[in-house]
Parts: C-alpha cells; structure tokens; sequence
C-alpha cells in the first residue's frame, strides 16, 4: 500500500491528493470571507420556525430554532464546506444541485467556489428558503437558485430541466430509503463525476 501520494499509480487518485486534499487551505482567499459569514450566523439569535420534510431532529425537540442553533447543528461543518468548495473546483463542476439548503451557507461555499457554475439548493421549508435567500442577496450571490419545495416533488422536475448534472450534494431527509432513491435518480442522469458515491456516504452520516 502506498505510504505517501508519490507511491500512488492512479493518475486520478495522485492529482486528487496533491491537488486537493493536500492542497493548503489558507490559499483560498474565499475561506477567510466565508469564515467571517459563519462566525456572524453563529452569533445570529434570530428565532425561526421549522417546517420538518425530513428525517427530522435527533437534536431539537420543538420547531422553533435559532440561527446559531442551526450553524451548529444542521449546517456542513466549516472542514466540509471547504472540502466540497475544493471538489467542486477540482471537477470544474458546472451543474450543480444541493439537497437542503438550511440557511444557505454551504450553499455560499459551493456558489464561490466557481462563479460560472449554478447551484440549485431545495429547501422544502419556507422560512429557511426566506432566510437563506437574503443571505445570498445580502452576500450579492447571482449563482443560486434556491427552489422551495420538497425534494420528492422539485428533484425529479429540476433534473429534467437541467443540461446534464455534474456534482450532488444529499444533505437532507437522512434515512435509507430517501438517501438511495436521491442516488438513483442522480444515476439516471449520468453524473459526470464520481463523487455522488462520496456525497452519499457524507449525506448519511448523521
Ligand atoms: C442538514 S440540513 C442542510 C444543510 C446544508 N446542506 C448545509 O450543509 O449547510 C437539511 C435540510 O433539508 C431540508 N429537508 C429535509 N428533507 C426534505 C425534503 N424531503 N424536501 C425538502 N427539504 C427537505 C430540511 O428542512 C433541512 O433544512
């Protein structure tokens, strides 16, 4: 087994860690902005309701939440925010969808990472799309489009009218069932990077 990236054959794999997990963090200008926003979100006691399509909370017993409640627990974590920001660099992803967008900030880290890709997040809950909306107005994002519906209705349509899908990030309505049908309909428009598998596992994680 190789102990280092130089014992690495796969060109693919060797460029995957020089070039992106190896890569330093620091060089990305874009991670010192987006830090900022998080660090103001967390501080952010605004109140909201919740409306749950999903799997729902094993953290919260009611539905209201406070922003910086939601930074904490049903947000990316700033070391994935950054990875996936990487990923999407690294596979010149243009078509890209997120499923469940919360308040909008991992979203920011996908629509920074390439200017000329559009993101399309789904947020079934109305305050939530409201409230990452302005974030992204406030953050003068034009690459968003944040659609506020269920995944099972707006998934299906939005694949039908998108070109082609290049990068998948389920991160909502974390159960078996609902992770393997996301899976499959990103399969039947033939993602053009392999890291659906990798987005899949991450969506699983909770
Ligand atoms: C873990 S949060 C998303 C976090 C966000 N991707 C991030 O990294 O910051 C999951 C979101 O998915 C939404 N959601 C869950 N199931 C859904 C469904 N079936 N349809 C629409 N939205 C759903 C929830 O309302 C919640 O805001």
């Amino acid at each position: 087994m190789a102990k280092s990236a130089h014992g690495i054959h796969s060109p693919f794999v060797y460029k995957f860690i020089t070039e992106l997990l190896e890569f330093h963090n620091e060089d990305y200008y874009q991670f010192t902005e987006l830090a900022e926003v998080r660090k103001q979100l967390s501080k952010n006691n605004t109140v909201i309701e919740i409306t749950d399509f999903g799997a729902g909370s094993k953290v919260f017993k009611d539905n209201k939440r406070k922003i910086s409640e939601l930074v904490k627990h049903g947000t990316s974590k700033r070391k994935f925010s950054e990875l996936y920001f990487k990923l999407v660099n690294f596979t010149d992803s243009q078509f890209i969808v997120e499923l469940g967008t919360s308040i909008g900030l991992n979203a920011l880290y996908l629509a920074k990472s390439n200017s000329k890709s559009t993101i399309y997040t789904l947020e079934g809950c109305p305050e939530l799309a409201k409230f990452s909306k302005k974030l992204f107005e406030k953050q003068n994002i034009k690459n968003i489009y944040l659609i506020n519906d269920t995944f099972e209705k707006a998934f299906p349509k939005l694949l039908n009218e998108i070109p082609k899908l290049d990068f998948l990030y389920v991160d909502g309505n974390h159960n078996y069932e609902s992770t393997l049908k996301y899976f499959k309909l990103g399969l039947e428009k033939n993602i053009t990077t392999p890291f659906l598998c990798l987005m899949i596992l991450i969506g699983t994680r909770k």
